[in-house]
C-alpha cells in the first residue's frame, strides 16, 4: 500500500514498512545503526519487535509484560534495556531471555497499576523513562459514544463512520487524580531520580541538536515543553511551552528531532505525523498516515533519512484501515535525523 503526498514539488512517500505483526499499541521505535535494525514494541501485545529493512525480516520477542520502551545497551549490542510493567529489564536478543535490572516497585512503590510508556536515552547515555496509569485504569476525560439504531451505546472514538447520534461526556475527576505518572532518569550506574511529577501520559522526548534543551510531551497537556538541559548533571529546569497542539487535531504522543532542530510529533487519534519549528511554535508540515492512532516516530535507515512510524490497531475499524498496527515509513522528507543514543 502506498500513499503519496506532494509538497513544494517534493514527493513524500508513506509506505507500510512491515505488516508481519499488527501492533495493538505500537511504541518505542529505535534505530540501531550497529545492527541496522529498527526496534519497537507492542505494549499491549507484550512484545519487542526487531525489524531488518534490508531483508524484511521481523523477529518477535514475547517478554511477558506490558513493555513501553527500549534502548540498546552501549557496551553490548545484543542487550536491550526495556521499560516494562515489571520495571527496568534487560532483554538478550540472542537468547530471548529477560532479566530484572530495577524492580518497578522500587521506583513507584505506591503506583502498582502504572506502567512505563515512552523512554529514550540522552546524549550522555542515561535512560529517561516515563510512566502513566495503565489503560484499564485510565480515567477518560471525555468519550464520544455512538448510539446505534437499536438504542445501544457503543464506545467509539473513531470519527469517520456514519454516525447516528454522538454523545460526548466529560470526566469530573480532578487533574490530580489523572496525573498519576512521572518521568524518571536512570543514570548509567543504575541510580535513578524522578525528574517530573504529576504527569498524565509521559510521552515524546528529544534533546536539541546543541544539547542545551530537552523537549518533552505530557500528552494530555497538548503541548511540547522545552526545558534547559545540563548535559553533565542531567538536570532540567526552566519549563516553557513552545508548541501547542490544537485539541481537535488529536493527542500529541511520541517525538523525534531532525538535524535542523525541527520536531516531528506523532498525533494519536489524528491520523498524522507533524513537523514543528520549536523556535516559532509553527506547524510546518502534516503527513497523513492511513491509521488513526499514531504513537511515535524515529529516524532510521543507513542515512537516517527514513522516518519510521509506529501506531495502534486497538479501537480501529480494520475494514477502513487494513494496515492499522503496521510499521509505517515516510520517505523523501528531505531531512535527516540525528543518531539515537544507547544506554550506558
Ligand atoms: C500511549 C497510549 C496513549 C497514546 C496517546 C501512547 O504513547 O502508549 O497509551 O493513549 O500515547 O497519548
Amino acid at each position: 500500500m502506498k500513499r503519496k503526498i506532494t509538497k513544494g514539488g517534493e514527493e513524500i512517500e508513506v509506505i507500510v514498512a512491515c505488516d508481519s505483526h499488527s501492533c495493538e499499541l505500537g511504541e518505542g521505535p529505535h534505530w540501531d545503526p550497529r545492527v541496522k535494525r529498527l526496534y519497537y514494541v507492542d505494549i499491549l501485545g507484550k512484545a519487542v519487535l526487531s525489524y531488518c529493512p534490508n531483508s524484511g525480516e521481523l523477529v518477535k520477542y514475547d517478554v511477558g509484560s506490558l513493555v513501553g520502551c527500549l534502548a540498546p545497551s552501549k557496551n553490548d549490542p545484543k542487550v536491550l534495556v526495556l521499560g516494562t510493567q515489571e520495571g527496568i529489564q534487560h532483554l538478550d536478543v540472542e537468547t530471548g531471555k529477560v532479566r530484572m535490572f530495577i524492580e518497578y516497585g522500587e521506583i513507584e512503590p505506591d503506583r502498582p497499576s502504572n506502567r512505563f510508556n515512552h523512554g529514550k536515552v540522552d546524549p550522555k547515555g542515561r535512560f529517561w523513562v516515563g510512566s502513566m496509569t495503565s489503560e484499564e485504569n485510565q480515567i477518560q476525560r471525555g468519550v464520544i459514544f455512538l448510539v446505534d439504531e437499536e438504542g445501544r451505546f457503543q464506545r467509539e472514538i473513531e470519527l469517520d463512520i456514519t454516525p447516528k447520534m454522538w454523545i460526548g461526556t466529560v470526566s469530573t475527576s480532578s487533574d490530580e487524580e489523572e496525573q498519576r505518572g512521572s518521568l524518571y532518569r536512570i543514570d548509567t550506574d543504575g541510580h535513578w531520580e524522578c525528574v517530573i511529577q504529576k504527569v498524565s501520559i509521559s510521552n515524546g522526548m528529544a534533546w536539541s541538536v546543541d544539547l542545551k534543551h530537552y523537549y518533552y510531551i505530557d500528552s494530555l497537556s497538548y503541548c511540547v515543553a522545552r526545558y534547559d538541559f545540563d548535559e553533565w548533571s542531567g538536570k532540567i529546569s526552566n519549563r516553557h511551552e513552545v508548541i501547542s497542539i490544537p485539541n481537535h487535531w488529536g493527542v500529541p504522543a511520541g517525538m523525534a528531532i531532525d538535524s535542523g532542530g525541527m520536531l516531528w510529533v506523532a498525533i494519536y487519534s489524528g491520523h498524522m505525523v507533524t513537523q514543528w519549528d520549536p523556535h516559532t511554535g509553527k506547524c510546518l508540515l502534516k503527513v497523513k498516515i492511513p491509521c488513526p492512532y499514531i504513537t511515535n516516530v524515529c529516524f532510521g535507515g543507513e542515512d537516517l533519512g527514513t522516518l519510521y512510524v509506529t501506531c495502534a490497531a486497538r479501537r480501529t475499524n480494520k475494514e477502513n484501515y487494513p494496515n492499522a498496527g503496521s510499521l509505517f515509513a515516510i520517505k523523501n522528507l528531505g531531512v535527516k535525523g540525528v543518531p539515537m543514543n544507547n544506554y550506558g
